[in-house]
């Protein structure tokens, strides 16, 4: 090394830098990594169990944390059935499957994924259009059987074609929305006024 040279100038400091940094950004990287699984896995913090489509599932503006958080009541049956964790998991895949199978996305968005032509998806569970929490489930269903005839616009002149989905995979669809509206989305989407809402 050269006598003259400071130590910050020199080859070996800055190569030590580099391994030093690498080696703690990979080190981060990892719990990172551990920390979003334990939050994004079923049944982790933000991610609830399949079987939450038996309960009430809200969202309700918090000032404190200035933003909406999904809150989980009581037991509201979906299609009057209670659902074990099995069985909601193979109605919300099958939800999930018909709209991957369908591209729902080409026109919505889930979880802010997607296309803009057509209404976020995320909390349409708890979109106030369907009028009350006891017609919704039927009315989701009927409206995913036959878009066109039960247009109900939410707020543009747009209408969904028919994509001819089955009654049970609009019963998937429906469980898969109501299970997708319970996700803590970090206050996505925000000032969304829910079903429940109180009419101003
Ligand atoms: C070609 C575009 C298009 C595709 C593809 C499409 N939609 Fe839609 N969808 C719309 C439009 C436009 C609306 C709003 C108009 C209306 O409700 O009549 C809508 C509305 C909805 C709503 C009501 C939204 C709310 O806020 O409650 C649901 C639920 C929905 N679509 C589900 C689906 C599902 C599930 C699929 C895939 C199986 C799908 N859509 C595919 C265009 C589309």
């Amino acid at each position: 090394m050269n006598e003259k040279n400071p130590l910050w100038a020199s080859e070996s400091f800055w190569k030590k830098v580099a391994i030093w940094v690498t080696a703690g950004a990979f080190l981060l990287l990892v719990i990172l990594t551990f920390d979003s699984l334990s939050q994004t896995q079923i049944g982790g913090q933000r991610v609830q169990s399949y079987s939450v489509i038996n309960k009430k599932i809200d969202y309700v503006y918090q000032p404190d944390l200035h933003k909406s958080v999904p809150v989980i009541g009581e037991t509201e049956l979906l299609f009057g059935q209670e659902f074990s964790e099995e069985e909601a998991q193979k109605l919300v895949t099958l939800g999930k499957k018909t709209t991957q199978a369908k591209n729902c996305m080409n026109c919505h968005t889930l979880l802010g994924n997607g296309a803009y032509f057509a209404p976020d998806l995320t909390k349409a569970w708890l979109d106030k259009e369907w009028l009350s929490t006891d017609l919704r489930e039927n009315l989701m269903v009927q409206f995913l059987l036959d878009p066109e005839k039960n247009a109900r616009t939410f707020g543009s002149d747009r209408k969904m074609p028919n994509l001819h989905i089955t009654p049970e995979e609009a019963k998937g669809v429906v469980a898969f929305l109501k299970w997708m509206s319970s996700i803590d989305t970090n206050g996505f989407p925000y000032h969304f006024k829910t079903i429940n809402a109180k009419e101003e």
